[in-house]
């Protein structure tokens, strides 16, 4: 399993409003649970994708996560942390490097 890095919004003005530092506790732990190697989960500010709150982004996949709730956690970390499968109805925003296109 390669080894990824997941930043997650916990000091932004909007993420922590919609419950960005409960996932960030919710992945670290699910992490923990699942003795996950090569897998740590980052605390950071604001990517400026506040509209789409709260956001995560999954490091070295360049994939963003979008409006994620608690009941996604676990389907983010089985899906892709594990099996390096990515969630598309959770993908809202695509960086311009890879795509021009929003799905929201
Ligand atoms: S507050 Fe999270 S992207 Fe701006």
């Amino acid at each position: 399993m390669a080894a990824r890095r997941v930043f997650v919004d916990t000091s932004g003005a909007t993420c922590p409003t919609k419950g960005g530092a409960q996932l960030f506790e919710a992945l670290r732990a699910s992490v923990a649970r699942r003795g996950l190697q090569g897998v740590s989960v980052v605390a950071r500010g604001c990517f400026g994708l506040c509209r789409l709150a709260p956001n995560l982004y999954v490091e070295p996949d360049g994939v963003w996560y979008s409006r994620v709730t608690i009941d996604d956690v676990e389907e983010i970390v089985e899906e892709h942390l594990i099996h390096g499968r990515t969630i598309p109805r959770l993908i809202r925003y695509q960086p311009p490097s890879t795509s021009t296109k929003e799905t929201s």
